[in-house]
Parts: C-alpha cells; structure tokens; sequence
C-alpha cells in the first residue's frame, strides 16, 4: 500500500489529469488538496475526453472513491454541472464523491471581486482564470470565510454571508463601481445547491486517515504547478493556494509521515497561462508549433498558452520544494521531428551565471537563459510503451533531463489517452 502524491512541476497543465486517471487503477481513494475549479485535468479514454475542474481526475474508474479535501475552494453550481454532465456521459457520482465540511465556498462575489481587481490593474493584472480564487482563499485566511459545512446550517449561513456582503459589496460598488449582491438571493441560490450537495459533505480527514490506516493505496491529487504556488511560485504571479506536495498534509489533514512518494508531472517542453515571468518563453514559429500541435489551450479558459523550452533551473527548483521521488515527462511526443532541442541549464543576469532560480521577480524577469542544444529524433514517439522502443536520442534527452535535476522517470507519457504511456516503474 501507498500514499503518492501528484504535483505539477512546472506552471500547471503538465499532464496530471492523465496520469492521476492512469494511476488511480491501481487506488482505492483519489483525494484533491487545493484549488477548485480554475484547474483543467484533461483525460482522454479511447476517443472520449473528459475535462475535470473540481471532481478528482479518479473519478472514471467506478470503484474508486474521490474526495474534495479541506484545502479545495468549491463553487457550487461549478460542481454541480459538473456532476451532472458526467452524469449526462454514463459517470454517475452518488456514491463515490465526498466534500470535505472545512473547505470554503467561492461565493458570487469573490469571482466579482476577483474579474474587478483584475480590470482595475489594467496591463499589470495577473491573468486569473476569473473564478474567484484569491478572494476566497483571502476570506479563508482572513478567517471569515464560509464553509461547505455551513451549507447545512442555514441560520448560520445567512449571519455569515450578511456580515461578508457588508464589505463585498463596499469594495463592489465604492472602490470598483460593480453591481453588488443581495443576502436574498444569494441565500436562496445556495440553499438549492445545498439540497443537491448534502448528502456529499463529509469529514474527509477522518475517511482519508481511516483508508491509510487500513492499508489502501491513496492518491493525492495536486491542481496547477509548483511555480504557480503561493509560497514558491513566482509571486505575484500565481495562485493563491499551496500548490507543492507539502499543500497535501493541510489540504487533506494527512500527517508528512504518511506520504510514500512524491511525483512531479515534468512537460518535455513548458508552458504558462496568464502573465508573469516566463525566462525560456519562445515567441517564433518553435513557440508557435508547440503550441499548435501540443494544443496548448487553456482546459478552462481556452487561453492560448505560452509556449517555451524545458527549464530545469525551474525543474531543480521544484524537484527541492517537493522533495521529489520520480518524475513523470509528459508529451515527449509532441517534440517527435524537430531538428534541434533545447533545455535551459541555468540562466545569465548581468553577466553572471544563476544555476538556481532568483527569487526576486525583478531578477527574473530579467534573466536570459543558458540553453544545452541536444539532437532532435526524427521517429514518431507518439503512443511507444516501451521504453527500449524510443528513439536513442529521445532515450538520451530524457537521460539528460534525469541527470541535470537528479530525480528519475517513472512514467514516460506519449500520447493523450489513458494507456499510451511507458511504464518504467510503478509507483504503488
Ligand atoms: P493538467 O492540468 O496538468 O491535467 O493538464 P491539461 O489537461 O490542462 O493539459 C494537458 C494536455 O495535454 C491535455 O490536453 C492532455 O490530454 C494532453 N496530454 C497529456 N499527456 C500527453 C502526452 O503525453 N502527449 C500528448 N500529445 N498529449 C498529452
Ligand atoms: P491546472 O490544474 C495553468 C493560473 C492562471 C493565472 C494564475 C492565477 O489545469 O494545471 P487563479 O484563477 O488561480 O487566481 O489564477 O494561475 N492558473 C493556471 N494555469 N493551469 C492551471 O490549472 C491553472 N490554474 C490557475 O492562469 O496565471
Ligand atoms: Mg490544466
């Protein structure tokens, strides 16, 4: 038995949908720790894929229980669609998706809220997905915030929600000048979602500690990537959620004495959405064609995502802050026939050599990166599942990428569906 948790190692949309799907034959619970639905794990099974936002990616195998932890933000009519449009596809959940009663609500006016501050930074602004994030992980930090739990005490409820809108709705309407919400009707909306939630809130600390202590194997799903992270990202410019493995523990109530093993999900190239500090960015046609034939759309927002070539300045940086066991690269397919790769070693700023990631945005923004140039295979890779089968010079770069961050592949994914993937050693 095991307990292993996934966690993006780059900006988010590494692949961790797919390999949480893979992974989870093998699991008996599948557990999100933080985030909610500004998450985009794609699945594709056969020809059919799935996108997932709040609803762990273990949730299209039946006999698999999934759990939205403590440390998740949900938006309930979010979830609810959700729920019913994998009902719509044959996915019923009514017996293995379980909400945690400490997990805090996005209500109507933090994505409000979150879509102003936005507007009012103008060119400045950090690119959210407009969801409502920050400002429901303020409310929580800030020790107002309103729970799933409360969902089923409506008189404490509503006292909560009419001392939040006193001061969403003066930032609303003085300091933004945007409509503002009435207690009402805000009541009312979310007393009909709590009908529909009711019977899946529960304490997932306790049900998630049980499944350890009984020997089953657990997986812990991690949404966006550690340099999106609110500690070790590239703050400002990330989410506002513990995004690196350590998110886990207080996002599900699981002591770091029970955590077997940490996988990074790496991919073979790197990308990012919304603004911030990108140093391999590429802004030609190599950008471009990654991000055409990588389909590099944001799953939640249809952003078109930045494109660029692996750091592993920014991968040593994750591999530490995760403590990582094993990596997972991911899309090493979409690389197949380019003449020559590239991957940043380190960066230079004013001269000199940075081997390891400045913390200082300013720094960064500034840094140009140091690029080792490896020979490009001109084979397909795309759906290989045996590693002997790749091309020597895929076998290589993946060889350079272990040795340069000092952390091994597990899995090497080829392909977007659920089997076209090489199995180098099982992590349960
Ligand atoms: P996540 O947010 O980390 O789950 O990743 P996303 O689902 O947002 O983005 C990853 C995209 O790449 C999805 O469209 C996946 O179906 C796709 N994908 C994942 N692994 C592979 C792979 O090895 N090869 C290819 N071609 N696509 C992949
Ligand atoms: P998955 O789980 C990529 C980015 C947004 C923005 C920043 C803050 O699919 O990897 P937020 O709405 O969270 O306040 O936005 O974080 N972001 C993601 N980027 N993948 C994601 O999720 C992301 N979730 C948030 O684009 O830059
Ligand atoms: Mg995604």
């Amino acid at each position: 038995m095991s307990v292993v948790v996934i966690v993006g190692a780059q900006w988010g949309d590494e692949g961790k949908g797919k390999v949480v799907d893979y992974l989870t034959r093998r699991a008996d619970v599948v557990a999100r720790y933080q985030g909610g639905h500004n998450a985009g794990h794609t699945v594709v099974i056969k020809d059919e894929k799935f996108v997932l936002h709040l609803i762990p990616s273990g949730i299209l195998h039946t006999n698999t229980l999934c759990i939205i932890g403590n440390g998740v933000v949900v938006e309930p009519s979010a979830l609810i669609e959700e729920i019913r449009g994998l009902r719509k596809r044959g996915i019923t959940v009514s017996d293995n998706l379980l909400i945690s009663r400490n997990a805090h609500l996005i209500m109507p006016y933090h994505a409000a809220l979150d879509r102003a501050s936005e507007q009012a930074k103008g060119k400045k602004n950090i690119g959210t997905t407009g969801r409502g994030i920050g400002p429901t992980y303020v409310d929580k930090m800030g020790r107002s915030g309103i729970r799933v739990g409360d969902l089923l005490t409506p008189e404490a409820f509503l006292e909560k929600l009419k001392t939040n809108l006193v001061q969403a709705n003066f930032l609303l309407k003085n300091l933004y000048k945007a409509p503002t919400f009435r207690a009402e009707n805000v009541f009312k909306e979310y007393m009909r979602y709590a009908k529909v939630l009711a019977r899946h809130i529960a304490d997932t600390d306790i049900i998630v500690n049980d499944a350890i202590a009984r020997k089953r194997n657990v997986l812990l799903e991690g949404a966006q990537g550690t340099l999106l992270d609110i500690d070790h990202g590239t703050y400002p410019f990330v989410t506002s959620s513990s995004a690196i493995a350590g998110g886990a523990c207080t996002g599900l109530g699981i002591g770091p004495t029970k955590i077997n093993r940490v996988l990074g999900i790496v991919k073979a190239y790197t990308t990012r959405v919304g603004s911030g500090p990108f140093p391999t960015e590429l802004h030609d046609r190599t950008g471009e064609m990654m991000r055409e034939k990588g389909g590099e759309f944001g799953a939640t927002t249809g952003r078109a995502r930045r494109c660029g070539w692996l750091d592993t300045v920014i991968l040593k940086h994750s591999c530490r802050v995760n403590g990582l066991s094993g990596i997972v690269l991911t899309k090493l397919d979409i690389l197949d026939g380019m003449d020559t790769i590239r991957i940043c070693t380190s960066y230079t700023y004013r001269g000199k050599t940075l081997a390891e990631m400045p913390k200082e945005l300013s720094v960064l923004e500034k840094c140009v990166p140091v690029y080792e140039d490896m020979k490009g295979w001109k084979e397909s890779t795309l759906g290989i599942k045996n590693f002997s089968n790749l091309p020597k010079r895929a076998q290589a770069y993946l060889r350079r990428i272990e040795s340069l961050i000092g952390v091994k592949a597990m899995i090497v994914s080829t392909g977007q569906k659920r089997d076209e993937l090489i199995l180098i050693e099982e992590p349960f």
